[in-house]
């Protein structure tokens, strides 16, 4: 037989004494308030920080053909926030355009930021606004520093980049070399007056007094690099690092599983391709005009030729910028859950509609 108490009644302390067990009594008051708190913490949505920064422009460089350099600082003086190899900032441009930036300067100093920009003649507009229009004194609002890209020291590293891709590579090289690490650099492009920083990296190489770690590839001197060479010498024990376009990303991660080695990490500097993608249409508001969405491109490319100051960053479905409302239609979502979907608005760097030939509406 069992005898059955209310916590909220505590039982007595025996048959003999009629006084309510101290134990229990004081869980009986406690554990309303810690059930209360309990609900008031799941019903908690996460809040996003604002990394948000005002930043002033201290010096444009020319660093190699069709690429400048971008120093920033804080434009109130004070410290910038730490950040490591990997990083990147969101810079909103004067146009209203944000774009995403990898930081390659030097970690360690909190008074500057840098980046390079190689200008994409038939781009978005991006690298061309910052090529001809930003130059020394000029503000702007950036965000982050954010890293999805980061370099975990300890074993032997292969780092291989592409053109531009460089920018996230040069901090992570730097940190490899300074803590004596084993490291090889990979860097190929068109030609060498294409290929920012080489006086950076032969400085890196010379410093740390080793054999040759930086192979320099060149298309028009060496031919077009096959993934095999790329990732020669890559084997067990060796994380590989690398940034380039989607074509050579896509390859390396075809040919990489062979080499044996520990780790494949990347980041692309434009979108994946859409692969596999359906047409639809997108309404831009209840009554607004409807743009149709090819399958070879995604909604965001699609809105951001009508209205450029459509908000964006990774273009690869993690950073939650490009999220927009849904007022009507079904959204196939794709994405990480870090972007925080929801059936209610629609990555559309990503998503697209759930049905061949549908319509999504959204709230803009
Ligand atoms: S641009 Fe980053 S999630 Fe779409």
């Amino acid at each position: 037989m069992s005898t059955e108490y209310d916590l909220r009644t505590p039982p007595p302390r025996s048959a003999t004494d009629p006084r309510p067990d101290p134990v229990l009594a004081l869980m009986a008051r406690v554990t309303p308030f810690l059930l209360r708190q309990s609900a008031r913490r799941k019903r908690r949505e996460p809040v996003p920080v604002d990394r948000s920064l005002r930043l002033v422009v201290t010096e444009v460089r020319h660093e190699a053909e069709d690429v400048v350099s971008l120093r920033f600082a804080a434009a109130d003086g004070g410290p910038l926030p730490g950040w490591h190899p990997g990083a990147h900032l969101d810079l909103d441009l004067p146009s209203g355009r944000r774009r995403q930036y990898s930081l390659c300067g030097d970690p360690t100093d909190l008074t500057t930021y840098r980046i390079a920009v190689r200008r994409i003649e038939k781009g978005d507009g991006g690298s061309r606004e910052i090529h001809e229009q930003l130059s020394a004194g000029a503000e702007l609002r950036a965000h982050g520093p954010r890293n999805a890209f980061a370099y975990a020291p300890g074993g032997a590293c292969l780092f291989i980049a592409g053109g531009i891709g460089i920018t996230p590579i040069l901090p992570m090289v730097q940190a490899a070399a300074a803590m004596g690490a084993d490291w090889r650099l990979v860097y190929t492009g068109r030609s060498r007056a294409t290929l920012p920083f080489l006086d950076e990296i032969d400085a890196i190489e010379t410093a740390g007094g080793a054999p040759a770690r930086v192979t320099v590839r060149t298309d028009d001197a060496d031919g077009v690099p096959t993934p095999d060479l790329l990732l020669a010498g890559a084997g067990p024990g060796t994380s590989v690092y690398f940034c380039g376009p989607p074509p050579l990303i896509a390859a390396l991660r075809d040919a990489f599983p062979a080499t044996g080695a520990t780790g494949l990490h990347f980041e692309r500097f434009s979108a994946a391709p859409v692969v596999d993608g359906t047409p639809f249409e997108i309404r831009l508001g209840p009554d607004g005009p409807v743009l149709p969405v090819p399958a070879d491109r995604s909604a965001l490319s699609v809105l951001a030729e009508q209205r450029p100051e459509t908000g964006y960053s990774c273009r690869q479905g993690f950073c939650g910028t490009c999220r927009l409302p849904v007022l009507t239609g079904e959204v196939a979502h794709a994405g990480s859950v870090a972007a925080r979907r929801s059936d209610t608005n629609m990555l559309i760097c990503v998503s697209r509609s759930a049905t061949s030939g549908g319509r999504i509406t959204l709230d803009v």
